[in-house]
């Protein structure tokens, strides 16, 4: 027996005689004939060899022909999930958010001016208070959002005369129906744009100098996504109808770089015609077109000029598509036989639905996605609109699919509605008519009887993005490294060359990859 024994100093070279590496390519893995449509749970990917820091993994990946991101991380067009904060965060934190449609085409255009115009350290869109306002106005805001410092202009807007301040100090012990003008501080200290401010103690002794400069080098965000003017990119989804001509405009005009035309089945002569429209209309917006989950689908939209596609039908997280509809796809199939196809005419891929960890993130690149859209992952994040509420002793807030029946009544009552209950100024627009985003994605506005794709729901507090993005970063670089990738590109291209494989999980191995056996155990899962 021992004699048979090869030397291990010839275990690599003997790797030669096999007929093929361990586990599968992605090919074989993804061939629907043997296997079905697969979901991200549904396979593993094989380690690779690690022989660099997982901190040196790059992450940058293009995810329309135009663009490209230092992170694959995008928000999803739903109305609790990304307004202006999630869009500015997000930007500035190396992904992408894109604002949703299920508002007036002003207040949408608003948003993503705010996005346009934010400067590091400056809050753009403040709330801003007239004179006329109460003390109980100002209390209001302290308690739901925590802000103290109101700044009073003569018509209450941003943009009109400024006349004063009031703090919390201001009102402790007034009445709340006194209107502000009667506490409001009126000798104020401002600098002019651009300019220095300099900072007393309660003595006037000059104690620091606050300048704009210092401001964006202590809050210097490496990864943020920018045009080649240094302004954050601003996404924002339309529909096909020819009012969404008028919106798209606007929002053009307020300085939107990509489109996404925003349709439950993009494989249709009105996202055609769209997409040839905006390509001679504004022939430099990106537009990301679908959302398809076929290589079929895909060629119609590839063909009319599309920058780029989103993937998923029925695997949003919200979503029963795929239970009323009979139509849809597995996620990981949908992203690589949709990845493959494109990648033949170089038009990125973005995963769009179904992203429930890192895991999966790392999966839908993978399979040749650019980018991810996630919604309920990111919902529930200080920067998702809504307010928090306590849900069976749980802090929470709305999430809801854009095909929910509450999304498609939403045009009918308050554009902005309780989901979003922003006081803002710049939304205040948001109360004006519009046409309904949720019923045209999925192409119920002239039904007799409106058919949800939707739930509505709620989903817990999971902090600011601040701190869940980098996680999401840190994540993925150390899931390259396990993988032995040093970058989304030599990922999709080992994958491509079949030197990245794969390996299906039966039912009991994705037992055996959870957590199990344990009496009771908590999930932490970065700190
Ligand atoms: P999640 O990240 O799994 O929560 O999925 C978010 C994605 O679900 C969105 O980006 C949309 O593509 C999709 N989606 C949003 N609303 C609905 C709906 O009501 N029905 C089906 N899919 C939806």
């Amino acid at each position: 027996m021992a004699g048979a024994l090869l030397s291990p100093l010839e275990a690599v070279a003997h790797l030669a005689t096999y007929e093929r590496l361990d586990g599968l390519s992605a090919k074989d893995l993804m061939d629907s004939r043997v296997h079905g449509g697969l979901t991200y749970n549904d396979f593993l990917m094989l380690p690779g060899k690690i022989d660099f820091p997982a901190s040196d993994v790059i992450t940058e990946t293009r995810i329309t022909r135009n663009v490209i991101l230092k992170t694959p991380f995008m928000s999803s067009p739903m109305d609790t999930v990304t307004e202006t904060n999630m869009a500015i965060s997000l930007a500035l934190l190396g992904g992408i958010g894109v604002i949703h449609h299920n508002q007036s085409p002003a207040s949408q255009a608003a948003m993503v001016q705010a996005v346009k115009r934010h400067e590091n350290g400056f809050i753009a869109d403040p709330i801003v208070f007239s004179p006329n306002h109460t003390v109980a106005d100002m209390l209001d805001i302290k308690a739901r959002l925590g802000f103290c410092g109101i700044p009073i202009t003569k018509t209450g807007s941003l943009g009109a005369k400024l006349v004063g301040i009031v703090t919390s100090r201001d009102v402790q012990f007034e009445s709340p129906e006194a209107p502000l003008h009667n506490v409001m501080t009126t000798s104020l200290v401002t600098a002019p744009q651009g300019g220095k401010l300099p900072i007393v103690d309660e003595q006037g002794r000059l104690t620091s100098l606050l300048a704009r400069s210092d401001l964006l080098k202590n809050q210097n965000y490496p990864l943020a996504s920018k045009d080649h003017s240094k302004q954050l990119y601003a996404a924002a989804a339309v529909g096909t109808r020819p009012s969404d001509k008028d919106r798209l405009r606007l929002l053009v005009e307020a300085g939107l770089d990509i489109v996404i035309l925003d349709s439950s089945q993009g494989n249709s002569v009105f996202q055609i015609d769209m997409i040839k429209w905006i390509k001679q209309t504004f022939p430099k917006l990106e537009v990301i077109a679908g959302n398809v989950v076929t290589r079929e689908q895909a060629a119609n939209l590839i063909a009319a000029g599309t920058d780029a596609l989103r993937v998923g039908m029925g695997s949003g997280s919200i979503c029963i598509t795929q239970e009323v509809m009979a139509a849809g796809r597995p996620q990981a199939t949908a992203v690589f036989a949709v990845a493959e196809f494109a990648s033949k005419f170089g038009v990125p891929v973005i995963a769009d639905g179904g992203i429930g960890n890192v895991g999966h993130i790392v999966k839908a690149l993978a399979l040749g996605a650019s980018g991810v859209m996630m919604g309920g992952l990111l919902a529930g994040t200080t920067e998702a609109p809504g307010e928090y509420f306590y849900h069976d002793g749980k802090r929470v807030k709305s999430y809801r699919g854009m095909g929910s029946l509450e999304a498609m009544e939403e045009g009918k009552s308050n554009a902005s509605g309780q989901v979003n209950g922003s006081t803002k100024q710049a939304f205040q627009s948001s109360n004006e008519p519009h046409e309904n985003a949720a019923t045209t994605r999925y192409f119920s506005e002239s039904s007799a009887v409106k058919v949800a794709q939707g739930v509505s729901g709620d989903v817990q507090d999971k902090g600011s993005i601040e701190a869940f993005i980098q996680y999401l970063y840190v994540g993925v670089q150390h899931s390259l490294q396990d993988i032995g990738m040093r970058s989304i590109t030599d990922l999709q291209e080992g994958v491509m060359k079949g030197r990245v494989r794969f390996e299906m999980r039966t039912a009991s191995a994705q037992v055996e990859g959870g957590v199990h056996g344990l009496h009771s155990y908590t999930k932490r899962l970065y700190a």
